[in-house]
């Protein structure tokens, strides 16, 4: 009887633990609309909508772990909640940590496919939210640079284009959704490497959780930022003689 009781109570912790460890890998998301009452949010009810957001965070997460190489809940952040909030502000689209805050003017003006280029957005934002600051140090276009290769290659995904319903578009702006330099050069320069191999963006990251340095190109592609950059413009006549970093 003894046995038995210890038998049934040690199972129930086992399966505790089971369900904590399944629940720390699982990630939910949530909209939060702040607006309710503006054109914004009516147009964002209309067009977009609250299910199509959800399932558009789930989708864009999982495809930045997939760029990132974080199949596994340990090798990424460990993140449990995602919000994407609905706010009235000037702006598009602002990350910060787990939170998207998505301009409801910006939806309201929008001249086009809003839902498209909210699907967009969402997957930039969605990188954003998993992809390692190196602790605020790294260079903000290569933070958005990496965020940008995200989103390009989910626009070029036929798997993904058929789950959120969208179609090409990645040939605007050559590739990226900044119009100005130097972005653009910055998402080309990646998603040189990327092609060369699938892991580049991924091992970048990597190392960038806890900081940032130029070396880590060296780690991610066997040469230093210079050799890169020189290789790059070799293959890319017409880009500007211009270094990727600027460090501070
Ligand atoms: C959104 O999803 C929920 C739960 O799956 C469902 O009950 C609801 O009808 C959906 N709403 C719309 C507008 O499709
Ligand atoms: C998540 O990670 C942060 C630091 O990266 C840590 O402070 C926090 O305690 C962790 N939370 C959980 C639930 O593991
Ligand atoms: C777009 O990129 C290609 C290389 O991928 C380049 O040859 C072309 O000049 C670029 N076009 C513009 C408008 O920047």
């Amino acid at each position: 009887m003894k046995l038995f009781v210890h038998l049934v109570s040690l199972m129930a912790s086992t399966s505790v633990f089971f369900i904590l460890q399944t629940e720390a890998a699982v990630v939910q998301y949530k909209v939060i609309n702040n607006a309710k009452g503006t054109k914004g949010s009516t147009r964002f009810e209309k067009e977009i909508g609250v299910n199509y957001t959800l399932a558009t965070l789930a989708a864009a997460s999982e495809f930045t772990w997939k760029i990132f190489k974080q199949g596994k809940s340990n090798e990424r952040k460990n993140y449990t909640l995602v919000c994407l909030y609905i706010e009235n502000f000037e702006g598009i689209v602002v990350t910060k940590n787990s939170d998207i805050v998505f301009s409801a003017p910006f939806i309201a003006n929008f001249r086009g496919d809003v839902k498209e280029e909210f699907t967009s957005q969402v997957y930039h934002a969605a990188a954003h939210v998993w992809q390692w600051w190196g602790n605020d140090q790294a260079p903000e276009e290569l933070i958005h640079g990496i965020a940008d290769l995200v989103m390009m290659k989910a626009e070029e995904d036929e798997q993904e284009r058929q789950l959120l319903l969208r179609p090409q578009r990645r040939n605007r702006n050559n590739g990226s959704r900044r119009p100005n330099v130097p972005w653009k050069f910055i998402l080309r320069f990646l998603d040189f490497f990327q092609g060369k191999d699938s892991e580049f963006v991924a091992k970048l990251n990597k190392r960038m959780e806890t900081g940032y340095s130029d070396s880590f190109f060296v780690d991610a592609a066997g040469k230093g930022i210079e050799k890169l950059w020189e290789q790059f413009q070799t293959h890319f006549c017409g880009c500007p003689p211009r270094r990727l970093t600027v460090s501070p």
